[in-house]
């Protein structure tokens, strides 16, 4: 097959920053990067560098980054196939993070909305300058393995502009170095919204009864299902404005079990939202039941997730490292020897 074209590089990353993964991470992003292993060279990082940019306990970073890990392999991240690696493994992330700094204006990184939204409550004075200049290490994860496909949703899309910017700024300075990535954006499945507040994306930061964690007891699970928001209405009907927390549950329910939301509409036809809430749950605990035993079963044995882990850092070193030695040599670094 040596004259087979190579497939697509992949790259994706996701913040250890949570205990447990929630079914908007996974329906929204883990489940894509599983099902992009079969046709693509896949680079998969556990982003820890990211997780300390806001507030953190080093005992916490480093149990989520194996719980982070474990839930990766459980959903289905097979070492054989992809490179699963954890970003502070590899120098070069920070490295080159460094030199793409001094080519990103001061006021372009201050147009990052993330970074305007996730400093609301606090001030931009109180947030860490590596708060600021995340978007721009986000970039070098990126463009070190030239990866042509970057899956992530929907708030990560201005990121992947910058990357853009940054890769073809870099390029027509310096010489071509970098391939400038495709944002891959899921659209189907991307936006997984609270169960409690069906107007937000299902995110830890609304915790409690409306975000469904994959690691949480599988009957927790279940009674959240049943006891989402639903309107005052009772058919069952895909209606995103009028509909939202019936719609999000419709979503749920044809991704969870690769139906599609019209043949789950003609299903539930005449019959009331406690039907499909309460199938529904089933439909849950049977998907989280087994991951949540895959998971814990692999962070009973710490040994061998972290070999996994660094066999994939030394992969990923392999395909960084290089990168990362053009670059030296562009910006006008002497050899260290
Ligand atoms: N910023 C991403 C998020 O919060 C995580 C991330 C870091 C990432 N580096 C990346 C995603 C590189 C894709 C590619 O979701």
């Amino acid at each position: 097959m040596s004259n087979a074209i190579p497939a697509p590089r992949v790259l994706s990353g996701i913040q250890p920053t949570a205990d447990s993964f929630h079914l908007g991470n996974y329906l929204g992003a883990v489940r894509q990067w599983v099902a992009m292993q079969d046709d693509h060279d896949a680079f998969y990082c556990i982003v820890d560098l990211h997780g300390i940019t806001v507030d953190f306990e080093p005992a916490v970073l480093r149990d989520r980054t194996r719980r982070a890990a474990a839930q990766l392999l459980a959903a289905g991240i097979d070492p054989e196939r992809s490179t699963l690696f954890v970003q502070s493994h590899v120098a070069e992330h920070a490295q080159l993070g460094w030199v793409l700094g001094c080519i990103t204006g001061f006021g372009e990184a201050s147009r990052m909305t993330q970074f305007k939204d996730k400093t609301v409550k606090g001030g931009a004075e109180r947030a860490t300058v590596g708060l600021f200049t995340y978007p721009v290490l986000m970039a070098g994860d990126i463009m070190l393995y030239q990866a042509d496909r970057v899956p992530v949703g929907g708030d990560q899309r201005q990121h992947l502009e910058l990357t853009r910017d940054l890769a073809g700024r870099f390029n027509s300075r310096f010489g071509t170095t970098f391939r400038v990535p495709e944002p891959y954006i899921v659209k189907e499945t991307a936006k997984i919204l609270d169960l409690q507040t069906p107007e937000k994306q299902m995110s830890k930061s609304l915790a409690g009864p409306g975000c469904l964690f994959l690691l949480d007891k599988p009957s927790v699970n279940a009674k959240k299902i049943r006891s989402a928001v639903t309107d005052s209405g009772h058919d069952v009907r895909f209606d995103e404005a009028n509909k939202p927390g019936i719609s999000n549950l419709l979503t749920i329910y044809a991704a969870l079990t690769s139906t599609s939301v019209a043949d789950l509409e003609q299903k539930y036809e005449g019959r009331g939202y406690g039907d499909l809430k309460k199938d529904l749950a089933d439909v849950v605990v049977d998907f989280v039941t087994p991951f949540r035993q895959h998971t814990l079963a692999l962070l009973n044995d710490p040994a061998e997730l972290d070999r996994v882990l660094a066999e994939g850092a030394s992969h990923a070193r392999d395909v960084a490292g290089p990168t990362l030695a053009a670059v030296y040599d562009r910006v006008g670094f002497i050899p260290a020897r």
